[in-house]
């Protein structure tokens, strides 16, 4: 039997000849050739264009030889399915002009099918696995609270208090919010399965603005209902959040199969308290990579390390900066072929 991409195999900790590497963000403004695309669409676009969505998705797999490709789109792309406007702003991101504020348009929501509402997604999958038959594909979901936190503020927020606030005055336009939330991801990620990708990804971005206490009740019963819907399709569940250290017995209890760290929690200390039954991804801080070469591979020899080896996706803590200097990606990606 031929072997399973190490990617794959990692995922599910079986030993690997050495730990897998992909970066979140690495189809991105980094690279000179996907700002070539970019200077001749929009960003909305090009996630809407299957052949331009392909060609972007690959680009990083050409230049690097990643262990894992990921589907080129958006966490927000199923929010306009959900009947919100959508835009991008080259300056400061999403922007959602009419934002979630009152029960009576968590009601107007839709539960988009995603074939019928989103079918560039399902086309550019399938592209994808035609054009990189070797390459693992993640398909990806932003988590429900991190997609209520933009559809509530409106966009990226520093204080999340008009989040907060709805979660916390109207329990149930926020139940009825996230369970509608938690059915569009759910069919939004088979999709993407039934069309080929072979792990999923689910950004849990803000997850980590939430008290334990609040994680409890808005997050957890939410990702355990799409890990549990997942299951029968076979493929590796990836959960990630940005701030995850004192969240990580929470996060345990999802049932994903791999966990994604930001750089804040050192990596043997997760690996430690979260034991051998679940893998892990992450977690160089994506500012290290404008350091000197010497330096970016002293650190990624480190993680190595603190990963342990088996059961280790090595990843950056969050997405790569739009600055970033390639020869940073290439010293992390010598050094992770290097071993430690
Ligand atoms: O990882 C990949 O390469 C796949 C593509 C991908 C994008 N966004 C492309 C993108 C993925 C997986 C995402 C997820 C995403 N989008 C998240 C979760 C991960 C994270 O970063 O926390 C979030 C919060 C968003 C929402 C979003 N989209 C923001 C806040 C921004 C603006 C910030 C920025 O970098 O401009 C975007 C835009 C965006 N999404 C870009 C890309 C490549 C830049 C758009 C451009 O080309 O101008």
């Amino acid at each position: 039997m031929p072997e399973p991409p190490r990617f794959l195999a990692a995922c599910r900790r079986e030993p690997v000849d050495r730990p897998p590497v992909w970066l979140m963000r690495q189809a991105g403004r980094y690279l000179p050739e996907y700002r070539a695309v970019r200077e001749k669409v929009s960003f909305l676009e090009l996630c809407k264009t299957p052949d331009l969505a392909c060609e972007v998705t690959c680009q990083p797999i050409r230049r690097f030889g990643l262990d894992a490709a990921i589907l080129f789109s958006d966490i927000l792309i199923p929010v306009e399915a959900m009947g919100m406007r959508l835009e991008f702003h080259e300056e400061h991101g999403p922007l959602l002009p009419d934002p979630l504020r009152t029960a009576g348009q968590v009601d107007a929501l839709r539960v988009p099918d995603p074939e019928a509402t989103m079918p560039f997604v399902t086309e550019a999958v399938r592209r994808i696995r035609r054009a990189l038959p070797e390459t693992p594909l993640i398909g990806f979901a932003g988590a429900p609270l991190t997609l209520a936190a933009y559809m509530v503020e409106g966009g990226g927020s520093r204080h999340f208090v008009e989040l907060k606030r709805l979660l916390w005055s109207d329990a149930a336009a926020a139940r009825t919010l996230m369970g509608k939330l938690t059915t569009t991801v759910i069919a939004y990620l088979k999709a993407q399965v039934a069309a080929g990708a072979q792990a999923v990804q689910l950004f849990d971005t803000w997850a980590g603005i939430l008290a334990p206490a609040d994680f409890e009740e808005h997050v957890l019963p939410y990702v355990q209902r799409i890990v549990t819907a997942l299951r029968p399709t076979g493929v590796p569940v990836i959960y990630f959040v940005n701030g995850a250290g004192p969240l990580l017995g929470h996060m345990r209890q999802t049932g994903a199969d791999v966990l994604g760290l930001d750089w804040r929690v050192d990596l043997r200390v997760a690996r430690a308290t979260l034991g051998p039954g679940v893998a892990v991804q992450g977690n160089l801080d994506p500012v290290v990579l404008f350091a000197p070469p010497e330096e970016v591979a002293r650190r990624v020899g480190e993680l190595l390390i603190k990963g342990g080896g088996r059961g280790h996706i090595v990843n950056l803590g969050h997405g790569i900066l739009p600055d970033t200097p390639i020869r940073g990606v290439e010293a992390m990606l010598a050094a992770v072929r290097q071993g430690p």
